[in-house]
């Protein structure tokens, strides 16, 4: 039988742009992005931002609102900015993307028209799935207000949320038509969302670059002290190593079954599943990465001294590297936590993948954990954060 087969090339301009009050009325990078190439016509753009943020920061919407009437020739919004709750929660409620949808129907957002998100990364995970899914798709901006959002989820190419009690079940490799990053959005953030975010960095400078692991390493107190000038080249670094992997890596969509990227996952979406969303999700980055760094020591895939230095910069930065979750266990005795590997690998498909570490910078693909090992280098966890000052360890829950 015939078959016609056609090579489809799609060329995809990816633009994270970095500027700093980005709603003041004389600052063009918004207005430019949402009216290239299209003079004399105003685009229509509906706004949403995460609810916390707003709140902790009464002028903004206002100054939204400002921004379009100083460009209403080049750029208009369709409705007053929508605030919504952000945070984990919004991921974990389908109705909060057809809320989205009915807005863009309402408010006839078409293709070459724009939602724009304001928020942490639950936010715009959560309004980038219903942009992207929209009429098939319709432009969505980002922007980026959590460290995390800044220097990891926000400048990728993914939207999801969470379902049948497993992160990201649903969603789409979409890019975003653009990001702006705005260091000043992140000032009302808790220390605990400013800290929650470095672990991403941290994450790609292990697999990816052993300078930058260095540089944060001498940066540690002064991130921990959440100094603006050790912050700022954290983010712009981690999110050019998060893009160069997805521009340059040969697997943008993830076809195949490796995720250099998460580093450390596998048992992070476990742990913020187990833990009913108590933990963010750069804190159990940095309990999994702890694991997955321990693990490998042990297996004699990585020495002792870099292990032992992740371990120390992620506690400088002011990690926990355990979670009472971690023991949690099912009927037959079984860890909980263990089940992760099988669900990090159906959702990623294929064989199991996962990243260890051979050295600072040089990541490894393995392809099966075994689990007496984990189960060790869990113990070894949990006896390290028994032996810091003032550890408590949490209460069991069933
Ligand atoms: N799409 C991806 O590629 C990708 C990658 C990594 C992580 N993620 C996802 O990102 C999510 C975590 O995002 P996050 O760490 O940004 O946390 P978050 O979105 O849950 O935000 C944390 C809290 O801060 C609030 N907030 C946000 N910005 C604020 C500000 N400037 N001032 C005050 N409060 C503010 C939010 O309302 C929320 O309560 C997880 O769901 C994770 O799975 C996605
Ligand atoms: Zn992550």
């Amino acid at each position: 039988m015939p078959v016609i087969e056609r090579d489809i090339q799609v060329r995809w301009r990816h633009q994270v742009h970095f500027t700093e009050d980005v709603f003041s009325p004389g600052n063009p990078v918004l207005r430019d992005i949402l009216s290239a190439g299209r003079p004399g016509r105003p685009t229509s753009t509906l706004v949403v931002a995460d609810e916390a943020l707003a709140l902790a920061r009464p002028d903004l919407l206002p100054s939204v609102s400002a921004y379009f009437a100083t460009h209403a020739a080049a750029i208009r919004m369709v409705c007053p900015p929508v605030s919504i709750v952000g945070g984990e929660a919004v991921k974990n409620a389908y109705f909060r993307v057809s809320e989205i949808h009915a807005l863009i129907d309402r408010f006839h957002i078409d293709r070459h028209n724009y939602v724009i998100a304001i928020g942490g990364g639950a936010l715009l995970d959560m309004v980038g799935l219903a942009a992207s899914t929209a009429h098939r798709g319709v432009r969505h901006v980002r922007i980026p207000t959590t460290t995390l959002a800044q220097d990891d989820s926000g400048v990728g190419v993914k939207n999801g949320i969470n379902a049948f009690g497993k992160k990201n079940f649903i969603g789409t490799f979409s890019p975003p038509f653009a990001v702006i990053n705005d260091f000043n959005l992140l000032t009302t953030l808790s220390e605990r969302d400013k800290r929650a975010g470095y672990v991403e960095a941290v994450k790609v400078a292990c697999i990816r670059d052993r300078a930058f692991f260095e540089w944060i390493e001498s940066q540690a107190s002064a991130l921990a002290r959440f100094e603006a000038a050790a912050m700022k080249p954290l983010i712009f670094r981690s999110a050019e190593l998060h893009l160069n992997h997805i521009a340059t890596g040969g697997d943008p969509f993830e076809m195949g079954s490796a995720r250099p990227l998460d580093f450390g996952h596998w048992a992070a979406h476990k742990l913020e599943q187990l833990s009913e969303y108590r933990l963010r999700h750069g804190e159990a980055v940095a309990i999994g990465i702890a694991l997955d760094v321990v693990y490998a020591r042990l297996c004699g895939m990585l020495a002792p001294e870099p292990a032992e230095r992740i371990l120390a910069l992620l506690e400088t930065l002011g990690f926990e590297l355990f979670a009472s979750e971690l023991l949690h266990e099912d009927e037959q005795g079984q860890l909980l936590v263990a089940n992760g590997l099988e669900e990090f690998r159906e959702h990623l498909g294929g064989e199991l993948t996962i990243t260890l570490l051979r050295d600072l910078g040089v990541g490894v693909e393995v392809h099966e954990m075994d689990l007496p090992l984990v189960v060790r280098a869990i113990d070894e966890l949990r006896r390290r954060h028994l032996a810091r000052p003032g550890a408590i360890l949490r209460a069991r829950t069933p």
